[in-house]
C-alpha cells in the first residue's frame, strides 16, 4: 500500500502521524511511505531521518494522494480539495463537534475516514484517544495554574497554597484519562482537587490510588454548581463517545465564579463541557467571560509536538500496520473495536452519534449494512 503522512497545517499543530521508527517497520513490510516536506520538523525529525528509514520525501499535493494518509489533525478547509476520492484517511476527527463541512466533504469524495478518537479496545476505552488525552490532562493544570497568576489576569491564587494559607480549589468534571491525569497532577502541586463523574467506579478507583486532598462527586447539576462557585480552577473533562460533549458548566455556574479564576475546557475539541466555551488556538488561547479566563484550545498536545508525537504514534502505529495489510474491510471484520472508528465509509456516514449530532440522521448507513457488498 502506499502511505502518504501529510504536513500538519492548524495553528501551532507540530505533531506529526508517524516517526521515522514507524516508517521503518511500515517499509520493512513491503509498503510505501511518503511524507510531505518538513512534515516532522516541528517534532524534531528531519527529512534526512525519514529518508533513511525508506521514505520518499515529497510534495504536499503528493502527500495526500497516498491510498492511506495518516495525520494527526482533522483536515481543514484548505485541505479538502487535496483529499483524493476514495482514499482512507486515519487521524482524529471530532466530526460531532460541529465539523459538518468536514464530514460532507468525506461524505462527497467517498473518503473512508477513521477517526482515531472512537476506534475502541476490548474494554471499551479508547486506546488511541488515551495517549493525547494523558497529555491534555497533565497540561491543564500547568495551565491553570499560569493563568491564575496575577500579570496572567488570574486571582493571584498559588495552588499549593503554604503553611498557613489554603491550597487553591482545582474542580475536575469528568474521571477518565484527561480527568484522572489532572487529578494526579493536582494533587502532586497539593491543590485541594474535586473530580466529579456520573461513573462511581471511576470515583472508587481514584479515591482509592491518589494521594493528597482530594474528594470525588457524584455528577449532577446541583452537586457541580455547590463546587463551581468556590472553584479557583474548572478543568472541563468529560466525554460521551462519538457525542457532542454534555453541557455540564451552566453559564449561570460560571457567573458564580470568583473574578479571575480559570477555566480549561479540555473537551473543546468534542464542543466542549462548559456553556461559555469556545475554540480558541495556541496562538490566541484564552478569553475572558463573566470574568472567568477560558481556555479552550483544541489540539492542547499540539504544544509538546516532541512528547506527544511519540505517545500518539506508539498507540497508532500498530493499527496503522494492520490497516495497510489488511485493508479497512477484514480488518474491521476482525476487530469490532477498530470498525468503531470508522465514521465515513466510501460516500456513507457510518456512525450514529456524530450523524445524530450533525442532524445528519437520514444520511446514517449502520457499518455492518455499509460494508455488505
Ligand atoms: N483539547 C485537547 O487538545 C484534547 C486532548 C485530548 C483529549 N481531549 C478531549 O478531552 C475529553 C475527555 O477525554 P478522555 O480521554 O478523558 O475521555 P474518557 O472517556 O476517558 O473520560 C470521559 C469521562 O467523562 C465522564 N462523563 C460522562 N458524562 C459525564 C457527566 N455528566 N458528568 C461527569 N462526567 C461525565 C465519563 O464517565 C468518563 O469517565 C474528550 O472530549 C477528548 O476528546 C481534548
Amino acid at each position: 500500500m502506499i502511505i502518504g503522512v501529510p504536513k500538519e497545517v492548524k495553528n501551532n499543530e507540530n505533531r506529526v502521524a508517524l516517526t521515522p521508527s514507524g516508517v521503518h517497520e511500515l517499509v520493512r513490510q513491503g509498503h510505501k511511505v511518503v511524507i510531505e516536506k518538513n512534515a516532522g520538523i516541528g517534532s524534531g525529525y528531519s527529512d534526512e531521518e525519514y529518508s533513511m528509514e525508506g521514505a520518499q520525501i515529497v510534495s504536499q499535493a503528493q502527500g495526500w494522494s497516498a491510498e492511506l494518509v495518516l495525520k494527526v489533525k482533522e483536515p481543514l478547509e484548505q485541505e479538502f480539495p487535496l483529499m483524493k476520492e476514495g482514499q482512507i484517511l486515519f487521524t482524529y476527527l471530532h466530526l460531532a463537534a460541529g465539523l459538518r463541512p468536514l464530514t460532507e466533504a468525506l461524505l462527497k469524495k467517498r473518503i473512508t475516514a477513521i477517526a482515531y478518537e472512537t476506534v475502541e479496545d476490548r474494554q471499551g476505552a479508547l486506546p488511541l484517544l488515551a495517549p493525547m488525552s494523558i497529555i491534555a490532562g497533565r497540561m491543564a493544570v500547568h495551565i491553570a495554574a499560569h493563568y491564575l497568576a496575577k500579570p496572567q489576569g488570574g486571582r493571584g491564587v498559588l495552588l499549593a497554597g503554604m503553611p498557613g494559607v489554603h491550597s487553591g480549589k482545582v474542580l475536575i468534571v469528568g474521571a477518565g484519562v484527561v480527568g484522572s491525569n489532572a487529578a494526579k497532577i493536582a494533587v502532586g502541586m497539593n491543590a485541594s482537587v474535586y473530580i466529579a463523574d456520573i461513573n462511581t467506579q471511576r470515583l472508587a478507583y481514584l479515591e482509592d490510588v491518589l494521594p493528597g486532598k482530594k474528594t470525588t462527586i457524584y455528577s449532577t447539576t446541583k452537586t457541580l454548581a455547590s463546587v463551581v462557585e468556590s472553584a479557583d480552577a474548572v478543568i472541563g473533562a468529560a466525554l460521551i463517545p462519538g457525542a457532542v460533549a454534555p453541557k455540564l458548566i451552566t453559564e449561570e455556574m460560571v457567573k458564580s465564579m470568583k473574578p479571575g479564576s480559570v477555566i480549561v475546557d479540555v473537551a473543546i475539541d468534542q464542543g466542549g463541557c462548559c456553556e461559555t466555551s469556545r475554540p480558541t488556538s495556541h496562538a490566541d488561547p484564552v478569553f475572558v467571560k463573566h470574568g472567568v479566563t477560558h481556555y479552550c484550545v483544541t489540539n492542547m498536545p499540539g504544544a509538546y509536538p516532541r512528547s506527544s508525537t511519540k505517545g500518539l504514534t506508539n498507540a497508532t502505529l500498530p493499527y496503522a500496520i494492520k490497516l495497510a495489510a489488511k485493508g479497512v474491510e477484514q480488518f474491521a471484520k476482525e476487530d469490532a473495536g477498530f470498525a468503531k472508528g470508522i465514521n465515513t465509509y466510501q460516500g456513507k456516514l457510518t456512525h450514529k452519534a456524530v450523524a445524530e449530532a450533525l442532524k445528519l440522521e437520514k444520511e446514517f448507513v449502520p457499518l455492518i449494512q455499509a460494508l455488505s457488498p
